[in-house]
């Protein structure tokens, strides 16, 4: 079932997304070689919870920590521990969910550490760019998730980029994964039509090479299957009839 939210319970759920953009701030802000992804992890967790918030991804399913914290090759869900120490050059995605008031916040950012060649910025770049290709496809009543999806694979392809599969958005609200998922690829004119109301998280999870991936033995991380890099980047966002409101930026 797809629940549709009232304005006022979309500016509840602004407000968990607020303070998951300000914890993605702060980890921006704390990136540099050296770091290890446990202080990160420590930071985040202590910074949510300071807002009267709950870090939604904290024992999900068993997962192990606050955050997510995946380096290069790793596509998403990457485990924060104290022997993963940030290096130079590599790309980072950090993917941050809350709970404010019963209502989640889910959004996620991929960084350099330090200098990182333009090829990584550039994947970075149009990771970032898919996700507002995606916001710029949808028309309350009109748009479908296939366009949405279409949207997004076909402006990733245009790089020759991978667009992973075996992951995909959500719509989002009193829980962290309501209906529909929400592909990154897609045929045009199919699928759920999108409407106002809905409040769905976009979450392009984008590769240099191959979209296939495989998971880890630690049963959370995934990598790209031919380990070149990955970026990711995410925002929660309410679909309204006239606008897009991009609730976590
Ligand atoms: N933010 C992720 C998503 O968009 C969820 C992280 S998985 C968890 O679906 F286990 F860490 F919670
Ligand atoms: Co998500």
């Amino acid at each position: 079932m797809i629940l549709i939210k009232s304005d006022s319970q979309i500016e509840e759920m602004r407000k968990a997304n607020v303070i998951v953009r300000d914890t993605l701030d702060l980890l921006r802000d704390h990136t540099r070689e050296g770091v290890s992804t446990y202080e990160l992890n420590r930071l985040a967790h202590e910074y949510i919870t300071k807002q009267g918030a709950t870090p939604s991804f904290l024992n999900y399913h068993g997962y192990p920590a606050s955050i997510c914290v995946s380096i290069d090759c790793e596509v998403v869900h990457g485990i924060p521990s104290k022997k993963r120490i940030l290096q130079e050059g590599q790309i980072v995605s950090y993917d941050v969910g809350a709970v404010f008031h019963g209502w989640n916040g889910d959004a996620a950012r991929t960084v350099g550490v330090g200098f990182i060649d333009s090829e990584c910025q550039k994947l970075i770049d149009v990771t970032e760019q898919c996700f507002f290709e995606g916001v710029k496809a949808i028309k309350a009543g009109v748009t479908r998730l296939g366009d949405l999806g279409h949207a997004i694979q076909s402006y990733a392809e245009s790089f020759g980029y991978g667009v992973v599969r075996e992951l995909v958005g959500h719509g989002i609200g009193r829980d962290m994964h309501e209906q529909p998922d929400v592909p990154n690829y897609g045929n045009p004119g199919h699928g759920l039509r999108l409407t106002s109301g809905m409040t769905i998280a976009i979450e392009p999870m984008i590769t240099m090479g191959t979209y296939r991936v495989e998971w880890m033995s630690d049963g959370w991380t995934v990598k790209t299957l031919d380990r070149k890099p990955a970026a990711h980047y995410e925002n929660t966002v309410a679909i309204f009839d006239d606008r897009v409101e991009i609730l976590s930026l």
